[in-house]
């Protein structure tokens, strides 16, 4: 088994590397452990940038996008009873950002390489990749029992995060079938913890909370869940969080870790896999497509004409993205999240910080600017 460029991993950053590499005329092999139903079900953030969405529809696969997605011009901030509205359009010269959960992307991503012959395999598990110091490394892997091997030129390591890391800050994050109760996203800061309001569709909508990272989610009853949420998010006059049933819940751990170099030899990591950042703001998507569509354009000048520069700058390229994006994750969460051992001067710090932010509309630029997406390449 041979192909040009063999693809570990087919969550955002690996689909979206084989689907543009095959617009460059580059064939690739995606090999995923988990089944098509799984990675097609399993539920992530839901917020694309500006440059993310305007690649998926230059592509050629952003038309579900376009018809189910929901365009927000704005975000809203919330803390000490009052709410402020960041207008991300107007602070941006025209920018905004797409609501569109990443299982959707997935599927849409899964359907184009399937429609134009690609080959995705499934339950395929990695086990090890071998000689990334020559030209010719090869990944061997374990597909209904066998042992197989996939020789390439390249290797894209986008098989997610697999390192260890302390979680300073947990996110509760649940699905329930309730008319939307903000136009748009709310993302608060209280006393009890953080809170966000986002939204799937019209009918479903998606809720976060802060928690514990090391919190049982059965500790959790519904009842609980919505006694947190409205004490959070009900500090405004005239405000309500709109209830309904509860319809898939889970806890994520907000995490921060960057591997440097994101080469090693004929091996690029690419999306989670070199770096991951903390949920607040939903970068981790839009992050992996940023890396591989550098490495795209990397892969695609080397194979027509043998140079590899762009292939040697593939790292400091995506470094150099990445650590603004980590900045600003966590930028954007300490200014909402509470820590247990925050003292008075550090809760006020945060509120000097939220006060500025919402009189300063240089502060809100910035916000804006990062918030929409910084650019790609
Ligand atoms: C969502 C997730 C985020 O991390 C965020 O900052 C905003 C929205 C979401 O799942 O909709």
């Amino acid at each position: 088994m041979r192909t040009q460029v063999g693809i570990v991993g087919a969550g955002p950053a690996g689909l979206m590397l084989s689907h543009l590499l095959h617009l460059e005329g580059i064939a690739s092999v995606v090999l995923e452990s988990r089944s098509r139903e799984e990675i097609e079900s399993t539920i992530r953030a839901g917020v694309l940038e500006q440059g993310t969405v305007d690649l998926l529809e230059r592509t050629g696969v952003g038309a579900r996008m376009r018809r189910e997605g929901a365009v927000h011009h704005g975000i809203k901030l919330r803390f000490g009873g009052r709410t402020h509205r960041i207008d991300l359009r107007a602070l941006t010269g025209g920018k905004s950002i797409m609501l569109y959960a990443q299982h959707e992307v997935i599927k849409d991503l899964v359907q184009a390489r399937l429609q134009a012959g690609g080959e995705l395999r499934f339950e395929a598990e990695a086990i090890a990749v071998d000689g990334i110091s020559g030209q010719s490394p090869r990944i061997r892997f374990r597909e209904d029992g066998r042992a197989q091997e996939l020789a390439c030129d390249f290797v894209a390591g986008c098989d997610g995060f697999h390192g260890v890391s302390r979680a300073p800050f947990g996110w509760f994050g649940f699905l329930t079938r309730a008319p939307s109760s903000s136009d748009e996203l709310i993302y608060a800061r209280h006393e009890r913890g953080f809170a966000l309001v986002s939204t799937r569709s019209p009918q479903i909508q998606r809720l976060y909370f802060q928690c514990d990272p090391r919190d049982d989610e059965e500790s959790w009853s519904d009842a609980r869940i919505w006694e947190e949420m409205h004490a959070r998010l009900e500090n405004v006059e005239g405000w309500k969080l709109t209830e309904g049933p509860i319809l898939q819940k889970g806890i994520v751990a907000l995490r921060s870790f960057m591997v440097e170099p994101m080469q090693h030899g004929r091996l690029f990591l690419a999306g989670d896999a070199a770096h991951i950042v903390p949920a607040t703001g939903a970068k981790g998507l839009n992050l992996a497509v940023a890396d591989v569509l550098v490495l795209s354009r990397a892969l695609a000048a080397f194979f027509r004409s043998g140079n590899g520069a762009l292939l040697d700058r593939y790292s400091a390229t995506c470094l150099r993205r990445a650590w603004l994006v980590q900045r600003f994750s966590r930028w954007m969460t300490a200014l909402t999240h509470r820590d247990d051992g925050d003292d008075a001067f550090t809760g006020q710090l945060q509120l000097a910080e939220l006060e500025y932010l919402t009189g300063s509309r240089a502060a809100q630029a910035a916000l804006a600017e990062n918030y929409v997406g910084l650019a790609m390449e």
